[in-house]
């Protein structure tokens, strides 16, 4: 797993060349399985492939860059009980993410976006919250991994500030 984890990058540059169907479904797939506060599965997703539906996403997404190929939006269902939901869709992302990097796809999360104009663009009933997007597309290109901190600085064993050695 690591071996997929560690080169998945958040890839902003795309080729034209489209989603295998096949593809699309084992992303789907990864967002089935993925885990969720007591199995409630309180995801949707919208699957935007048409170019003009996503240069119309893109308006209010100042957080999307490139031309992905294709857009996952990851939505919670608001009327689900329990207040996972955030931490549900999450997990559904990070699946996506990997199966992506596991098929040769570029990928990136998106937050930044206005919430209330992609509802009322796709059409969301109210209690079904746009969370984040995916942007998905072969990547135009490598890109460097940015740093990441050292595993010593953010572990902590045993109580915050314990050394593994104590
Ligand atoms: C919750 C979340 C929100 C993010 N929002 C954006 C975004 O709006 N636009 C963007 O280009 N990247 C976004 N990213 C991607 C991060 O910038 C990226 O994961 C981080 O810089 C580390 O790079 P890497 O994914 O290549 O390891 C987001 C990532 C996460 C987890």
């Amino acid at each position: 797993m690591l071996e997929i984890i560690k080169p998945r990058r958040s890839i902003r540059h795309f080729l034209r060349k489209p989603v295998p169907p096949e593809v699309l479904s084992s992303l789907l797939e990864a967002i089935q399985w993925a885990p969720s506060g007591g199995n409630r599965q309180p995801w949707l997703v919208v699957v935007v492939q048409k170019p003009t539906n996503i240069e119309k996403i893109k308006m209010f997404a100042p957080g999307l860059s490139g031309d992905p190929t294709a857009l996952l939006v990851l939505c919670s269902d608001r009327s689900a009980k329990g207040s996972t939901f955030i931490m549900d869709i999450s997990m559904a992302a990070q699946n996506v993410l990997l199966v992506a990097t596991e098929n040769g796809l570029g990928s990136c999360v998106i937050r930044s976006f206005n919430q209330a104009a992609i509802q009322s663009l796709l059409q969301l009933p109210s209690h079904v919250m746009p969370e984040l997007l995916i942007s998905l597309g072969y990547p135009a290109g490598s890109v460097e991994p940015p740093k990441r901190r050292a595993i010593e600085e953010f572990v902590h064993w045993e109580r915050y500030g314990g050394h593994p050695d104590e």
